[in-house]
């Protein structure tokens, strides 16, 4: 097995964090859910009310992003390691803690590896069914390229998720921009996911368009995590340096 760079454990400065490849934190917050508007969310006005009040001060998840060096291919894709956190417990309105949501780019792979915790992921594509996936503690769903999707906390305690995911550019950065973001929110479908007399509800003008639970198209694996992490991203990628990679970063736990 190939023995590949891991970044140093101490956060980057700001300064660094631009730099190709550095580590550092992020936060998403109940504010950045409302904006913009076309998101869909679970009783929009009740929540846009209070998540103004709350500023800064309430968490969606927290992401520490390049937990591992990233790996550029001679195919010239970029392949990222994150560590996500969702904090557990619903939105004051009742639908559960959230991603933002958004579309991936047409040549971008992602997957989703659940370290601790419950995952239910929405996903889908342009004029497909709204597709719904639950995974737990030591699985994993790969998303093929240009999905859109939002990943929801169903859970009171925390959920952690290793989000690994692929790039056709070398810079990862230039697809952070404002204008690329803002293209990735639009036209995203109007359903959501909440909690209603007890039990976790799609909720939405679309929420017809949904498919029954365990009719997914996403690669979805449950077995030994070490495992199905690198035969998931062998067939992902194809390639062996990809699949060496991840063994050696999960094996070494190069994670905090
Ligand atoms: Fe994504």
């Amino acid at each position: 097995m190939s023995r590949l760079p891991v970044l140093s454990r101490s956060f980057e400065t700001a300064a660094g964090a631009r730099q190709p490849g550095a580590k550092f934190q992020t936060f998403s917050y109940w504010r950045d859910l409302t904006s913009p508007r076309c998101r869909y969310l679970y009783r929009r006005s009740s929540f846009e009310a209070i998540a103004r009040g709350s500023a800064g001060h309430n968490v969606l998840y927290s992401a520490t992003r390049n937990i591992a060096q990233p790996l550029l291919l001679d195919d010239g894709t970029t392949w990222c390691c994150d560590l996500v956190e969702f904090p557990g417990g619903p939105l004051p309105t009742g639908e559960y803690g959230r991603s933002l949501g958004h579309w991936n780019l047409s040549d971008e792979t992602e997957s989703f590896y659940v370290d601790a915790g419950a995952a239910t992921m929405l996903y889908g594509w342009r004029d497909s069914p709204v597709f719904r996936t639950t995974i737990g503690g030591g699985s994993i769903l790969v998303l093929p390229p240009a999905a859109w999707h939002v990943t929801y906390c169903t859970t009171t305690a925390a959920t952690t998720i290793t989000n690994i995911y692929s790039r056709k550019y070398s810079s990862p950065a230039q697809h952070e921009s404002a204008s690329k973001y803002a293209e990735r929110t639009s036209g995203l479908p109007r359903v959501t996911l909440a909690c209603v007399r007890g039990e976790p509800t799609l909720v939405g003008p679309d929420r017809a368009k949904s498919l029954l639970a365990g009719k997914d198209f996403a690669t979805h694996l449950t077995t030994s995590p070490i495992g199905v992490l690198s035969r998931a991203f062998a067939q992902a990628a194809g390639n062996s340096a990809l699949r060496s990679w991840l063994l050696h970063e999960k094996l070494a736990g190069s994670r905090q």
